[in-house]
């Protein structure tokens, strides 16, 4: 079972975005009893906040299946029971090392990581742009599928 927590700034938009894709992608692959799949902010912004309008507006847009959420903030202790910690952009990196616990810094990714660029998976909640959102997600994520069933 590999534990994949996505991360953004208030876990309203981005990374629940990246669960719900991820786990549709894991879903039809018939991969789901491999996968442990959550999504979790590094600030208390949006605790218990459900995901943005935007955000699920696309995701119906493009029938990815809804799952039930609610913001919540990273943990120390999901930190020691993660595999993998996939973060958005350099701001969530840079939290993430700071609250990390001693041994767990080494879980924590950028999302682009995995195709070998240094760039972010861009803030939706100022511009609104939540189809860019899904269009970089739908990048990053089949090849973090490839590389976590390797
Ligand atoms: P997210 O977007 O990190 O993709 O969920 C944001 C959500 C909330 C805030 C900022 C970004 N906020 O400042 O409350």
């Amino acid at each position: 079972m590999v534990k994949v927590i996505f991360v953004c700034l208030g876990n309203i938009c981005r990374s629940p975005m990246a669960e719900m894709m991820f786990t549709d992608m894991v879903d039809q692959a018939g991969l789901s009893d491999q996968f442990d799949i959550s999504s979790m902010a590094t600030s208390n912004y949006e605790i218990g906040n459900p995901p943005h309008e935007g955000a699920i507006a696309e995701l119906n847009k493009q029938q990815v299946p809804l799952i039930d959420h609610v913001g919540a903030q990273i943990s120390k202790q999901d930190f020691l029971d993660a595999d993998i910690i996939i973060g958005m952009d350099e701001q969530n990196i840079t939290d993430l090392k700071h609250m990390a616990p001693a041994g767990t810094e080494d879980k924590i990714k950028m999302a682009y990581d995995v195709l070998g660029f240094h760039k972010a998976i861009k803030d939706p909640w100022y511009d609104h742009k939540f189809d860019r959102t899904y269009a970089e997600l739908s990048e990053v994520l089949p090849a973090w599928l490839k590389e976590l069933t390797k």
